[in-house]
């Protein structure tokens, strides 16, 4: 945690506070009125019956992502005026900020300049005299070192053979990213190499994860942007412990760990040795590290090659975020549309539904992405908001959720929008599979936007006592999003998609995107606790439900 003196804070927080408040904007009270007089009446059939180019029309397309949001609660004048709305808020400035480096994170006092870690070699970003691009570039041609080694057998571990598995040891951004990208890029993968995830501190992710895997031939790596956290670094611990236990010689660790951090010394401390270390740095969020070094088991996977094929999709789809109108501008018209239903219709949640069994990992990634940057109540000035701020995002592989929690998308009671994702072509074809798995993504937005009404089902013949049930009312919103296929570079364009929509949301509510507070308080409170569970003479000095639950774990655990 960085405590900043009041000072430093004086000057960005001048610059990017937002003197008016947002509710006070007149693009915000033009879409109140819009929303009061018309588009709480907006049905999606009319406005397609009488637009007969609607379909086409609410669409845009860039690096490879066609977005069709003509089936949203929206007319061009509801778009108009939140580009509007995104103007007054200050969004091109705010965007120029973060790709030059200014300190946007204002709680931390940071640039945000994950967007540096994809640009190309040949480009220069100056920070603080620094070139970024050339660290970042120097980082990634000794993850390239490496991974070719590990890749081609070359790496070899203590006992003279060649690595077959490799566990990324990490949580949150240091886990999510990795694991949504190894899913999405299996056929991309190395054949001869399998990788697991351990992020969990419950023992059973690394027991289950170890057991069977051959000491000799496993390569742990281990990500932690701080090296601090306390469920890495006890994974960690446990896990040099088998390794050591299963080869015994603790010079093995040397083969068989490695380190993705900004604490170099900390993880010295650990016992990584400093060849053996990758670093980032501290403009780099967690939640916006899987470009980073922090993809060391991305690239090992998929190649160098691979990995940088990712980070041109990513810089292609920052590079149309900075440079497009925002008319046409993806990132922001998924932002404001999502700012849209928070703030007018008031939903509370944004379904994310991939029609694609690799993508399924994509949702838990964005809810990290989305909530632990827009889940705030406090504006850059300080102030509480008068508004909705993050959505809960969730979902699935859309083709399970149709058998599970469609059900209340159809016919429950709130507003769920929701963003279709889908693929042109397979990124391996069985039989028409792919076109049965398309069909149903293209006939669930279809039936949530136009329903099934009364007349319809008496017409199918469904008893009159039935009719209610079975009625659709429609209207219900929905983005879809096709890619051609899922390569490594439509992956990198598809998740900055996500990172500049949730960076729209936050300038427009003027909160910190950036930073997350909010998980320290239960990070406190847990280190006091686990000594109490652990040292059962330890007085209890919480409220008297938490000290009956510690009293009875204590109990129960020993019985
Ligand atoms: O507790 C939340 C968090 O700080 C996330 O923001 C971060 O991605 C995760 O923990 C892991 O942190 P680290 O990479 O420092 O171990």
């Amino acid at each position: 945690m960085t405590t900043l003196p009041a000072a430093d804070l004086q000057l960005p927080l001048f610059v990017y506070a937002q003197r008016e408040s947002l509710t006070g904007k007149s693009a915000w009270r033009s879409l109140q009125e819009h929303y009061r007089d018309r588009a709480r009446h907006f049905q999606l059939a009319r406005l397609f019956a009488a637009d007969d180019k609607r379909g086409e029309s609410l669409t845009a397309e860039a690096v490879g992502i066609y977005l069709d949001y003509s089936k949203n609660l929206v007319t061009s004048e509801t778009m108009a005026l939140l580009m509007q709305l995104a103007r007054q808020c200050g969004l091109p400035d705010r965007i120029e900020a973060m790709f030059r480096g200014d300190r946007i994170n204002l709680t931390e006092n940071r640039s945000v300049l994950h967007t540096a870690l994809r640009k190309p070699a040949s480009e220069r970003l100056v920070v603080d005299g620094q070139d970024v691009v050339a660290e970042v570039q120097q980082v990634l041609r000794r993850m390239e070192g490496f991974a070719r080694q590990v890749r081609s057998g070359q790496w070899l571990g203590h006992t003279g053979l060649p690595i077959r598995h490799v566990v990324n040891i990490g949580i949150g951004g240091s886990d999510l990213g990795p694991m949504m990208a190894y899913e999405a890029l299996r056929p991309y993968s190395h054949d001869d190499l399998t990788l697991h995830f351990v992020s969990d501190v419950d023992g059973a992710a690394m027991l289950d994860t170890v057991r069977g895997l051959p000491a000799e031939q496993t390569l742990f790596i281990v990500c932690s942007k701080t090296f601090t956290t306390l469920e890495t670094i006890t994974n960690a611990t446990a896990a040099r412990a088998w390794l050591v236990q299963q080869l015994g010689a603790e010079e093995a660790v040397a083969r068989h760990f490695v380190g993705v951090t900004t604490n170099i010394e900390e993880a010295q401390r650990f016992g990584i040795d400093a060849d053996n270390m990758f670093g980032f740095w501290d403009w780099v969020g967690g939640r916006y590290s899987m470009t980073s070094a922090i993809g060391l088991s991305t690239m090992v996977a998929i190649g160098p090659e691979h990995f940088r094929a990712m980070l041109e999709g990513f810089h292609a789809m920052d590079e149309h975020f900075r440079s497009a109108p925002l008319e046409s501008n993806l990132p922001v018209i998924l932002g404001m549309l999502t700012v849209w239903y928070t703030n007018f219709f008031g939903a509370a949640s944004q379904a994310v539904l991939p029609y694609s069994q690799h993508l399924k990992r994509l949702p838990a990634y964005l809810q990290q992405l989305t909530m632990e940057s827009n889940g705030k109540h406090i504006t850059v000035n300080g102030e509480p908001v008068d508004y909705q701020t993050s959505p809960v995002y969730w979902g699935d592989n859309g083709i399970n959720g149709q058998h599970s929690f469609y059900q209340m998308l159809h016919q429950g009671t709130q507003l769920v929008p929701c963003d279709f994702i889908g693929l042109c072509q397979p990124q391996q074809a069985l039989g028409q599979q792919h076109e049965l798995l398309m069909a149903n993504m293209f006939a669930q937005s279809e039936a949530l936007a136009f329903g099934k009404d009364a007349d319809q089902v008496r017409q199918e013949g469904t008893p009159e006592a039935l009719v209610p049930h079975r009625v659709f009312e429609g209207n219900r919103p929905s983005n879809s999003m096709l890619l051609q296929q899922l390569t490594p570079y439509s992956l990198g364009t598809l998740v900055a998609l996500y990172e500049h929509s949730v960076f729209t949301q936050g300038v427009v509510w003027n909160i910190d995107s950036f930073d997350q507070w909010g998980v320290e308080l239960g990070k406190q409170l847990a280190k006091r606790t686990a000594r109490e569970l652990i040292d059962h003479q330890q007085p209890l000095h919480h409220d008297s439900s938490t000290n009956a639950l510690i009293r009875r774990y204590r109990a129960c655990s020993t019985a």
